[in-house]
């Protein structure tokens, strides 16, 4: 099959997908391609204590600190009321979005070292790299004996199987595309939350002129996260994700206006970006240090962890131009082939995938859960708003958290990103983005 062909297979498959409504369950055929086994899934959960398992199961992520630790504390603990005979070894490795967990676990699996299980971004990170390269396990299986077809959501299925296999078990959704904003700040200036990227720019002249930071930001991958923000703000839904399966033309004229809009956010950013991290980039929001900062709803769980309070230290919008459209990423735990103990690690993703681990995980880490039956009074005003909006929304998917994009088209991507960060020419950066397409995507 020509890579034409592949991407065009794999776009019919995510637009079919991700217009369907998110949160409804499978419980009808599986989409094409992508089937799951013929089912007789029962309709609750098997119990997850049939038989005392003892041994040790290392999982692997890059949630180590600031909100993203404590999620995945709560749901160890839920793992330990279960298995307390399984040894949990946290095998996480600092560095937002996996930047240097990513480097440490690729060289792992290629010394033949996997941890049990790691993290790994439904979509093309997982489907592009982990599948390709044989180093996860299909868990049809597991998904048959815990019934999650029944519940898992019908948008996630196809972007975490391959030929009728599924191979991840998704403990979450998270939105990328928002907004994150101190009504103090705005309020002070005479700002109201801007809608569209214009409204956007003249918020943050207003807040220049008055000497406040208008828009807070960290470390590159941070600036790819604003970057994907800004095209699907400037192209909406359809072009955007027209750059992922080709019909969308990097080399266009609207690409071009994308991508002065996101030269132009960049101008009013902290000077001292490239040494901070997303939780310091952040946390000049709800100091009151800046006035806006465009990051993941995991920026949630952190500002919560910091005793911050919903509508009053920090307030929430769809990024300008975005409104109506949830830009998703999905974390996601595998079973490593070579896996040091299976049988542990597949204890760990029962949890993974039940309503009782997702529960604890999801209110703390600032995510919704995968599975469609969470009790959505225990998430808080914010998560309950996201709930709302996956259900409803225009779903596209995002490229700095794996959906849209395998690793080596991001790969270059980034780089060319690097270099405009450095020299600010969006003509150069925009035919390294044409040629990034033409030998990594699908151009
Ligand atoms: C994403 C990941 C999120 C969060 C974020 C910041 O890639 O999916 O769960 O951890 O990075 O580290």
């Amino acid at each position: 099959m020509t890579k034409k062909m592949w991407y065009s297979l794999m776009a019919g498959l995510m637009a079919t997908v991700l217009v369907l409504s998110a949160c409804t369950p499978v419980t009808t055929e599986a989409p094409p391609m992508t089937e799951a086994p013929a089912t007789e899934a029962p309709m609750t959960e098997a119990p997850m204590t049939e038989a005392p398992v003892g041994g040790r199961v290392e999982v692997f992520s890059w949630w180590t600190g600031g909100g993203e630790a404590a999620g995945l504390e709560a749901m160890i603990a839920i793992f330990a009321e279960q298995y307390p005979d399984i040894e949990f070894v946290n095998a996480a490795v600092a560095g937002g979005a996996g930047t240097n967990a990513r480097a440490v676990l690729a060289t792992r699996l290629q010394s033949g070292d996997p941890p049990d299980s790691w993290q790994g971004h439904a979509g093309q990170e997982l489907i592009g790299t982990y599948v390709a390269g044989g180093q996860i396990e299909p868990l049809n299986d597991l998904y048959e004996s815990e019934g999650w077809t029944d519940v898992m959501p019908q948008t996630l299925i196809p972007l975490i199987s391959q030929d009728g296999n599924i191979y991840s078990v998704p403990v979450n959704i998270h939105r990328a595309n928002v907004l994150w904003y101190n009504p103090a700040v705005l309020e002070a200036n005479g700002v109201t939350v801007p809608a569209t990227i214009e409204e956007w720019f003249t918020a943050m002249d207003t807040l220049q002129a008055a000497g406040v930071t208008p828009l807070a930001l960290g470390e590159q991958w941070t600036k790819m996260h604003l970057m994907e923000t800004v095209l699907l703000g400037t192209l909406g839904a359809d072009a955007y994700n027209g750059l992922w399966d080709g019909t969308t033309d990097w080399g266009s004229a609207e690409v071009k206006t994308a991508l002065e809009n996101f030269a132009k956010v960049l101008t009013y950013a902290n000077s001292d970006s490239s040494s901070l991290s997303w939780q310091d980039a952040a946390q000049l929001v709800v100091n009151g240090d800046a006035a806006f900062n465009v990051m993941g709803d995991w920026a949630e769980g952190y500002f919560r962890e910091l005793g911050k309070a919903p509508n009053t230290d920090y307030g929430w919008a769809p990024t300008p131009g975005s409104a109506g459209v949830f830009q998703f990423l999905s974390d996601s735990f595998v079973l490593a082939v070579g896996a040091p103990d299976p049988e542990a690690a597949t204890a760990w993703l029962k949890i993974a995938g039940s309503k009782e681990g997702q529960e604890a995980f999801n209110p703390v880490k600032g995510s919704i859960c995968a599975r469609t039956d969470c009790d959505k009074a225990l998430f808080g005003e914010y998560l309950q708003s996201a709930m709302d909006d996956w259900a409803s929304d225009t779903v596209v998917g995002s490229l700095t958290h794996g959906v849209v994009a395998n690793d080596s088209w991001k790969t270059e991507i980034d780089t060319a990103l690097g270099l405009f960060v450095a020299d600010g020419n969006v003509e150069n950066f925009q035919a390294a983005l044409v040629a990034a397409c033409a030998s990594s995507g699908p151009c």
